[in-house]
Formats: C-alpha cells, sequence, structure tokens
C-alpha cells in the first residue's frame, strides 16, 4: 500500500514538471517569437515524446491498479492448479486470472502436465498480475488418458498436484507461513465468496460442488454442525466422498504430514479419500458455507472446439498463421 502511495505521488510530480517544462517552453516561444523552423521541429519532437513517456505512465498506473491487495493479516491462499495444453488452455487461464485477481494474499501454483514448461504458460503467467509459482511434471506413459477414454476412467492430475504438495513442503516454513491449501481446477467456476469461507480454515473445510457427479451438487450433509455423512450417488460409503473443488487444508497440516498426497493407483473417485485419510476423520472437517447448503463452485466444463474447418484449409494448403497465439 506504502508503495503504491509514493508511486502515485512520483507520478503527480512528474505530471507537474512535465507539464510546467512544456507551458514554459511555449510562453518563450510566444514571447520572443524568434524560433525558427528547426527549433520549432525540435518542440514538436519533444511535445511527441512527452506525450508518449505520459501514456506509457498511464499504462504503468492501469497495470499497477490491477495488482490485488495484500493484506499482511490474512492467511495466504495457496491454489494448487494442474493444467494441460489444448486449445481452450489460454481462454481458461485468462477466465480464472480474471477470478483471482479479486483474491487477497493469492498464490496460484500452476502445474503443467509436460516435459517442461510452455512459452504460452510461461508468457501468460509473467503477464497475468497474480502472484505464482510455475511448475512442471509429465503424467507417466501409463496413466495418460487416451482421446477416447472417458474422463473418469483414469484419475487425472495426480502428479502435478503433488509436485505443488512438494513445492509447499521445500518451500514454506511450519511456523512462520501461514497458509491455506486448496486443489483448483482448470475447467471449474468459482464464487469468490469461496475465498473468503476457505480462508480461516484450521483443518480441512468443505463444502457443496455444483454440476458434478451426474447430479446438479453434490454435498457432505451436515448436523448439528458435524458432517456426518456425503449425499452423492457414485460410492457414498467412501471415506471421503467429496470433489477435488470441495475441500480445503490448513497449510500447517500439509506441512506436518509429508507422507500426505494423492495416491496415483487408486480406484475410482478414490483419489480425494488417499489424501485425506491421512490428514483427518470425518467427524474433525468443518462445514462450511451455510453448513454445506451453498453452492460456490461447480464443475462447468468447456466444450471442446471442433477444428473441423481449419483442419480443411491446412489441407488446402492455407493453414492459419501460426504466430498468432490462442
Ligand atoms: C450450522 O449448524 C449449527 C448446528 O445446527 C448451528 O449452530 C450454526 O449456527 C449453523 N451455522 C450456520 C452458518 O448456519
Amino acid at each position: 500500500m506504502a508503495r503504491l502511495l509514493s508511486l502515485k505521488k512520483l507520478l503527480l510530480v512528474y505530471f507537474v514538471m512535465s507539464t510546467g517544462a512544456l507551458l514554459w517552453l511555449i510562453l518563450n516561444f510566444g514571447l520572443f517569437c524568434h524560433t525558427s523552423s528547426k527549433e520549432e521541429e525540435t518542440l514538436l519532437t519533444k511535445t511527441r515524446e512527452l506525450r508518449h513517456w505520459e501514456e506509457r505512465l498511464r499504462r504503468r498506473e492501469r497495470d499497477l491498479q490491477k495488482k490485488p491487495q495484500q493484506d499482511a493479516s490474512l492467511p495466504t491462499i495457496y491454489a494448487i492448479m494442474p493444467t494441460h495444453t489444448r486449445h481452450v488452455q489460454k481462454a481458461e487461464l485468462t477466465r480464472l486470472a480474471q477470478t483471482f485477481l479479486h483474491v487477497k494474499n493469492f498464490h496460484w501454483i500452476l502445474v503443467e502436465d509436460s516435459h517442461s514448461r510452455t512459452d504460452l504458460v510461461t508468457s501468460f503467467l509473467a503477464s497475468c498480475g497474480i502472484k505464482y509459482t510455475h511448475l512442471n511434471i509429465k503424467t507417466p506413459e501409463d496413466y495418460q488418458l487416451k482421446e477416447t477414454d472417458p474422463n473418469w476412467l483414469k484419475p487425472r492430475g495426480v502428479e502435478q498436484r503433488n509436485v505443488g504438495l512438494q513445492w509447499l513442503r521445500e518451500h514454506l516454513d511450519e511456523d512462520s507461513d501461514k497458509g491455506v491449501v486448496y486443489f483448483a481446477d482448470d475447467d471449474n467456476t468459482y464464487s469468490l465468496q469461496l475465498f473468503d469461507e476457505m480462508r480461516q480454515t484450521r483443518g480441512v473445510s468443505v463444502w457443496p460442488v455444483g454440476l458434478v457427479g451426474g447430479m446438479r451438487f453434490e454435498r457432505p450433509v451436515v448436523e448439528h454442525g458435524r458432517v456426518v455423512r456425503w449425499y452423492t450417488y457414485w460410492r457414498p460409503e467412501r471415506p471421503f466422498a467429496i470433489d477435488m473443488a470441495g475441500f480445503a487444508v490448513n497449510l500447517q497440516l500439509i506441512l506436518e504430514n509429508p507422507q500426505a498426497k494423492f495416491e496415483l493407483r487408486v480406484r475410482r473417485g478414490y483419489l480425494e479419500s488417499s489424501l485425506l485419510e491421512h490428514l483427518i476423520t470425518m467427524d474433525e472437517l468443518e462445514p462450511l458455507a451455510d453448513n454445506c447448503t451453498k453452492v460456490l463452485v461447480w464443475h462447468t466444463r468447456t466444450e471442446k472446439p471442433k477444428m473441423k474447418q481449419e483442419n480443411q484449409l491446412i489441407q488446402l494448403g492455407r493453414p492459419s498463421d501460426p504466430r498468432i497465439e490462442v
């Protein structure tokens, strides 16, 4: 905040001085009227330069305003998010960045499913205005989904989330870093209220998730302030029959339990349980979103765009410009 203020002051001083200088030049020009055409030209060039710098400053000021506010008294939200290259990737990241920009003390841990960090994600993150860490790990061959596989066949984003957890354990301190860990997905939709709710998580907090499991919503069922069972169609007897988007974990709990991670070899629907079983029991869960009666996150899932016409043009020898990033 203090930095922002002094920058603003600096901007103000700059504007006053540059305007003053310009006025002085014009006044002199008017008073003596001896200016040759060459001097006139210099004056014009200088004015143009001033305009250019003014525009740059204005742009810089806009960028600064775009930055989310920080508040040292609030715990940080560490959002671990797997992502993979596909046509809609940049659109999804843009949509999410523009949500996360509104969240205070937010640290985006984006983990690409790839052998190296891609140029698209690298330059996207550099200009998104959010605090971030950029990681990557390729999913082992046997665990990759094939084009024709239904998306529930194999657990997705497992290695990527584990690499995110590993980063937290290697870079954060149990005593001095206060935070909450959330597993985000690049095709979900998040209400800003969700982040306000999860920020005070002491152990593990839970809430409903919309448009998931072939239902309008799934949710933990709460009685007398405690989670007693799961409202879901698929295997409600699972230890934690909850979607990845439906819980957050206090950072301390993650750091204190270094063995806790997601298991790659689990039966369908047991991925979330494979982590949570190391951390907590059902009766200790903290129900949020009005005792789990409000939906604040949705599994929206963007439709995969078809490239039929694009492919036809390629066959005709008229591919689109590869320099244009989409
Ligand atoms: C949740 O339920 C408990 C117990 O029934 C109640 O005391 C509490 O006020 C409820 N909280 C909210 C936010 O509705």
